[in-house]
């Protein structure tokens, strides 16, 4: 017994729990996936999914739960923008029970850490009845989804001992826009030069991670003062509004308060009677196509006294400084792998908001790392 908890602890390195090491792995997860992924000339990505015939595939299914179905929604967004495949996500509690129609030569992807979630293997099997081709982005690849499907893609994370995921959402998110760029080169969606662009675009992700993981003690101090707030909304557009869902799980998981997660074009339409003076809201804001339509939405959110906590490049914060709460300076990135970066802000605010509150970081009530019943 003393030995096993010895062991756990050195496992921990300098850091104070299990979360904190896996969002500083972050960096390293990447490099090492990446390294996988991209051919040895550095000028492609290669993967098992190869083997399918990418130009025959009518739709892209994506199953998963958690933090794994934003990173499906994260995969969508890419697919369908670098590769021009038609994506469908589905949060796999219920995709197994509705029986939906999955077209003929489709492929199914079911996204898991650990391999072993009961919805998300239901909903595998039912993919495979359907005559579906199915692949597995896991982290297991002993587990059971690993062994079911027909093909798996090993998302090479390491152990992931905290309860509320990180460096493997990073993981599959890093792997389904790889997965996207062969996909895009197959169908002739990129030529070769554009696919090297991409290819040297995911590689600066290591470096960008090292850069923001930087930006800790800023975050720590936001991170304070939500955690004195009942309430916290997050906020994004396009790439940025899976993050925004997945920056109020992680808050919601480990903290306990309460948070939602919006697509800021959509609170005029009922979110913003939430809007007062003490509700913190935090906006994930790369400076991207999107950037002056979300400046307007938070401007509708600060004219009726919003506290609006600004993630964002230097870019993007300029013009909003003098009128936000608070703001955190990131590293200018491109928009298209802004969701790998901009995973560290939420997850730190999440984790140092629950360091001040005193919660069990690694151990969340009620929660569980792999949900083998239903
Ligand atoms: C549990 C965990 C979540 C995780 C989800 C899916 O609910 O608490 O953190 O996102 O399962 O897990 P998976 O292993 O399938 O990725």
């Amino acid at each position: 017994q003393t030995v096993a908890l010895d062991s756990i602890l050195a496992d921990k390195g300098q850091h104070r729990h299990f979360m904190a090491k896996e969002i500083h792995e972050q960096p390293g997860v990447v490099a090492r996936a990446l390294g996988a992924w991209i051919s040895d000339d550095r000028s492609r990505i290669t993967c098992a999914a190869e083997t399918i015939d990418w130009r025959a595939v009518p739709r892209l299914t994506l199953i998963a739960c958690g933090t794994a179905f934003y990173a499906a929604h994260v995969a969508k967004i890419w697919m369908e923008r670098v590769a021009r495949l038609p994506v469908e996500i589905e949060i796999a509690s219920e995709f197994r029970y509705r029986e939906p129609p999955l077209p003929e030569g489709g492929v199914t992807l079911l996204v898991s850490q650990s391999g072993e979630t009961a919805d998300t293997l239901a909903a595998l099997r039912h993919a495979k009845a359907c005559g579906q081709t199915t692949i597995g982005l896991v982290n297991v690849t002993s587990s059971t989804i690993a062994r079911e499907a027909d093909m798996i893609l090993p998302l090479l994370a390491g152990p992931e001992i905290g309860v509320a995921s990180t460096k493997a959402f990073t993981a599959m998110v890093l792997g389904l826009q790889a997965l996207s760029v062969m996909v895009a080169r197959q169908r002739g969606a990129i030529d070769a030069a554009r696919e090297q662009a991409l290819v040297d675009l995911l590689s600066t992700a290591p470096r960008l991670l090292a850069e923001t993981l930087a930006l800790e003690p800023q975050f720590e101090a936001l991170a304070h003062e939500i955690a004195q707030a009942e309430d916290a909304i997050f906020l994004g557009r396009g790439l940025m509004y899976p993050l925004a869902l997945e920056g109020a799980l992680k808050l919601k998981e480990i903290t306990y308060m309460h948070a939602e997660g919006y697509a800021a074009g959509e609170i005029k339409h009922g979110p913003i009677a939430l809007v007062d003076d003490t509700t913190p809201i935090i906006a994930l804001a790369p400076h991207d196509a999107l950037h002056d339509k979300l400046a307007s939405n938070l401007r509708e959110v600060i004219g009726r006294q919003g506290r609006v906590a600004l993630i964002g490049d230097a870019e993007a914060i300029r013009d909003l400084k003098g009128e936000v709460w608070r703001s955190v300076v990131m590293p200018a990135v491109d928009p298209l792998i802004a969701p790998l970066i901009y995973a560290v802000a939420v997850q730190f605010i999440a984790y140092h908001a629950a360091v001040a509150k005193g919660t069990d970081v690694d151990q969340p009530r009620n929660l569980a790392k792999s949900v083998t019943v239903e």
